[in-house]
């Protein structure tokens, strides 16, 4: 039998319902992990943990607000006896220059972007201590590293993301914990459709669109929520036991200019 890459490790993905945060649930369970994952839309959660089965556990959880957080966390530690990582990853992303976003915008796209990433930095960070060791991976974006066009509040966010990486890292370095983010470029997501990215949801229509917005990329195509989960994995496992305060792009180039 093979042993995977996180073979007896514990991690608790936040977002896991769809896009990046599935694709890596399912990597982190084909590499022997135990995956607790969380996300508000409770059918598609429970049917994801049912797919997977008993290494796999759905937890309900509105990260924007604090007691929520805080219990995804008990329930993990209190299944499994541990957390080894932590994958922040539930997002939203906002449109809107300084003149258009609104105050509520703002407001919610920070507060999840941003203050729940910290917050469930923090809850965790006691039972690493406790453990002697673990890992942060923070989902942050190409948009932390550079600007981007009619996404003020989401960029703002990102680079918050950034910073948060690179000052927990050196905050924790001596004590075993490491802290990294992926920086991902565009990467295809069922979300694009829902949110109407393309001007209708068949599939010749989708691949148009995605062929448009791949050209204007360097390596010329979009990527993939899975391509992004292996460099979560990769910073989540023990290759990448000497890199703490990184920011890997995952963007086909793009952020290379
Ligand atoms: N796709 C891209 O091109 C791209 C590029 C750069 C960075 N990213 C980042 O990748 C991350 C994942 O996004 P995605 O592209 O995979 O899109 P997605 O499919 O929309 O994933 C977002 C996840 O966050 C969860 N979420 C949203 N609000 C939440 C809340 N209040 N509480 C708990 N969970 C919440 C969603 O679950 P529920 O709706 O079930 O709550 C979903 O599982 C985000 O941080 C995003 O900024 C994506």
């Amino acid at each position: 039998m093979t042993h995977g890459r996180l073979q007896d490790k514990v991690a608790l993905i936040t977002g896991g319902t769809s896009g990046i945060g599935a694709a890596t649930v399912r990597l982190f369970v084909q590499e022997g992990a135990q995956v607790a994952f969380t996300g508000r839309r409770q059918a598609k959660g429970e049917a994801l943990a049912q797919e997977l089965g008993s290494n796999v556990h759905y937890l309900y959880t509105d990260h924007t607000q604090l007691a929520d957080c805080e219990r995804c966390v008990a329930e993990a530690v209190a299944r499994y006896g541990r957390i080894d990582i932590l994958f922040n990853n539930a997002g939203i992303v906002t449109k809107g220059t300084a003149e258009t976003t609104s105050l509520h915008t703002w407001q919610e796209t920070l507060d999840l972007n941003v203050t729940a990433v910290w917050q469930m930095s923090r809850l965790v960070l006691p039972h690493f201590r406790a453990q002697g060791g673990g890992v942060i991976i923070n989902n942050a974006s190409d948009w932390g590293l550079v600007g981007g066009q009619d996404a003020l509040a989401y960029c703002v966010s990102k680079g918050a993301v950034v910073q948060m990486t690179r000052s927990m890292a050196l905050d924790h370095a001596r004590e075993n914990i490491r802290i990294n983010a992926v920086c991902p470029g565009d990467t295809f997501v069922e979300r694009w459709v829902e949110k109407g990215y393309f001007e209708d949801s068949d599939p010749v229509t989708i691949k148009q669109g995605l062929a448009e917005t791949g050209a204007a990329l360097p390596m010329g195509r979009v990527g993939q929520a899975e391509e992004v989960a292996k460099a979560v994995l990769f910073l989540a496992c023990d290759d990448s036991s000497f890199i703490t305060g990184a920011l890997l792009p995952v963007d086909g180039g793009n952020t290379a200019a």
